[in-house]
């Protein structure tokens, strides 16, 4: 087996996952990109080898896929394991986000569960086997903070990031004890062409960068073998700030309900 270790990023050809791909290759990993158009793979790897200048044995590979397709990511898992005799790590990105809830049809809603939360079961299921018998492995998988928190008009996306969070949960707890960590990483905006087609409430500087998502997982792989990491969550100052403004408004509108209440008491008390 190759000394090498090996990184799946699916999504990997633009976004979150191109920045993580950067980020592997900067660490020693040979990367393997998962996407569905081969141009962008093929200008992802461009770009990676221009920057990194690999030799042979860390040259990036790439998987044209569609992740919604069964048979095709299963058949896509069998051939990185063939083609590269080992996975150290897998970074599930790859994902869709169309606004709705109940003005979503039910094959939009279905594509949202197949692409954001069936894939990443997918991709685990096919790894976990040859994590464990190589004697460890890591798992990221990129959910969404409205995979924590919901939004109104966003509940197809939110009810497949929510499932993709429990579903990292449970793994995490069984694999835990075996030498496999199981990470779910929950942004609120990231800069990326997704974000920019929701027309966001954010300027683009104000959200968080792709590039903070890919220092996450340095920071991650930087614990100590002892540390096991559940989940983190990454917000953007902007939107905390606001919330907490709304918050802190509401307070004080009820504290001032609240003193004109005491002082009408007060009066028919006659004080
Ligand atoms: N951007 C945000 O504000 C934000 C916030 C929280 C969470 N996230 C999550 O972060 C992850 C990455 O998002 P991003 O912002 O980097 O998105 P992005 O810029 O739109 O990139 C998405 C990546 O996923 C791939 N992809 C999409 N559908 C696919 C499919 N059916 N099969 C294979 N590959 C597919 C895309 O390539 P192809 O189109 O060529 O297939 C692309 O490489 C997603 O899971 C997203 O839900 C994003």
């Amino acid at each position: 087996m190759s000394q090498v270790p090996v990184a799946v990023v699916t999504g990997g050809s633009r976004g979150i996952g191109k920045a993580v791909a950067d980020e592997c290759m900067s660490l020693g990993y040979r990367v393997v990109l998962v996407a569905r158009n081969p141009r962008n793979l093929e200008q992802a790897c461009r770009e990676l080898c221009e920057k990194h200048s690999p030799d042979a044995a860390h040259q990036p590979d790439m998987a044209a896929v569609d992740v919604a397709d069964v048979a095709a990511v299963k058949a896509t898992a069998e051939d990185i394991i063939r083609r590269q005799g080992r996975v150290d790590l897998l970074f599930n990105a790859a994902g869709i986000s169309i606004p709705g809830t109940f003005d979503q049809d039910a094959e939009t809603f279905t594509r949202l569960f197949a692409v954001n939360l069936r894939a990443p079961f997918l991709f685990m299921q096919a790894f976990l086997p040859q994590m464990t018998a190589q004697g460890g492995g890591r798992i990221v998988n990129v959910a969404s903070r409205n995979g924590k928190v919901a939004v109104a008009g966003l509940g197809g996306y939110s009810a497949s990031k929510y499932g993709l969070v429990g579903l990292s949960e449970s793994a995490y707890r069984e694999y835990a004890a075996r030498g496999i960590s199981i990470t779910t990483i929950c942004p609120g905006w990231v800069n990326t062409e997704m974000a920019a087609n929701e027309g966001p409430s954010l300027r683009p500087e104000e959200m968080v960068q792709p590039e903070d998502v890919a220092r996450t997982l340095r920071w991650l792989l930087s614990m100590s073998p002892s540390v096991r990491v559940m989940e983190v969550m990454l917000e953007c100052a902007g939107d905390v700030e606001r919330r907490a403004s709304v918050e802190l408004a509401k307070l004080y509108a009820l504290k001032r309900r609240h003193e004109k209440e005491f002082e009408e008491l007060d009066v028919r008390a006659g004080l």
